[in-house]
């Protein structure tokens, strides 16, 4: 399954993000076109503004929410949290959890990424659970044991039967996210690959089925030869997704067309 996804990150007032999420929920059809069972997109607002992109989203797959973050525990007091449950209460489908941003700017730990997935997961939430190395571990070659270490403790006490479609991977490297520097194709292809290789491992068929996204300055201009190399099944799409118009473009490139 390909995904699309437009993280918006700490962009957007209420009615800016109202419009942003008719204009994708508008566009999406004509952008997927025949390729409506292999393409899922999703959007990922602010927790303030899910609500009103909730109405977009409707069940039956057509555009997905995700919240951008989400807590390791379902209740209690955990103030300042909101939940796994809490979410799809609100009708939101999912969230990401381990981006770069959360873990540089907010101190979270792979420790505490475990804990969110394992929470997340049991609760029935989408996840899309992010990776990535940043510059000066890719410049010392040890890019791919940076990031199986990743995945080995995130991954450390997930039961195997919560390694189904609802968990999405995505590969960003540090180095490529609002740089406007990508990973070239065959760079990504090879994390990508790596990181396919340690989810059949460790988990068989379902691990290594997984859709495994990029993410890192995608843009419209680039999509085609990334979503060309092997083992990269869509994107995590940063600062292109504020804008619907090359929003969707990306989209239209993973549909084919
Ligand atoms: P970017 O962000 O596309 O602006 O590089 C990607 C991300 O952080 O998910």
């Amino acid at each position: 399954m390909r995904w699309v996804i437009g993280n918006w990150k700490q962009n957007k007032l209420r009615f800016e993000a109202r419009e942003l999420a008719e204009a994708v929920a508008q566009g999406r059809a004509s952008a997927v076109g025949a390729a409506e069972d292999r393409v899922r997109v999703g959007i990922a607002p602010t927790f303030l503004c899910l609500d009103l992109a909730v109405p977009f989203a409707p069940p039956g797959d057509a555009l997905w929410l995700f919240a951008q973050n989400v807590g390791a525990q379902d209740f209690g007091a955990f103030t300042g949290e909101i939940g796994p449950t809490m979410l799809l209460d609100a009708g939101v489908n999912g969230a990401i959890i381990g981006h770069s941003e959360r873990r540089e700017h907010f101190w979270e730990t792979d420790e505490d990424i475990e804990r969110k997935l394992r929470c997340a997961l049991a609760a029935g939430l989408q996840v899309v659970l992010c990776i990535g190395e940043p510059l000066e571990i890719r410049e010392a070659e040890q890019h791919e044991t940076f990031v199986i270490s990743q995945l080995s403790t995130a991954f450390f006490n997930i039961p195997p039967e919560h390694i189904t479609e609802r968990l999405v991977l995505a590969y960003e490297p540090i180095w490529a996210i609002g740089t406007g520097k990508t990973a070239t194709p065959a760079e990504a292809s090879a994390m990508h690959h790596a990181i396919r290789t340690w989810m059949g491992e460790t988990f068989g068929a379902n691990g290594r089925d997984r859709s495994i996204l990029y993410g890192g300055s995608v843009k419209p201009a680039n999509a085609a030869a990334l979503l060309a190399a092997p083992d990269i099944d869509g994107f995590l799409v940063g600062g292109a997704s504020l804008d619907a118009a090359s929003f969707l473009d990306i989209v239209r490139t993973a549909a084919g067309g």
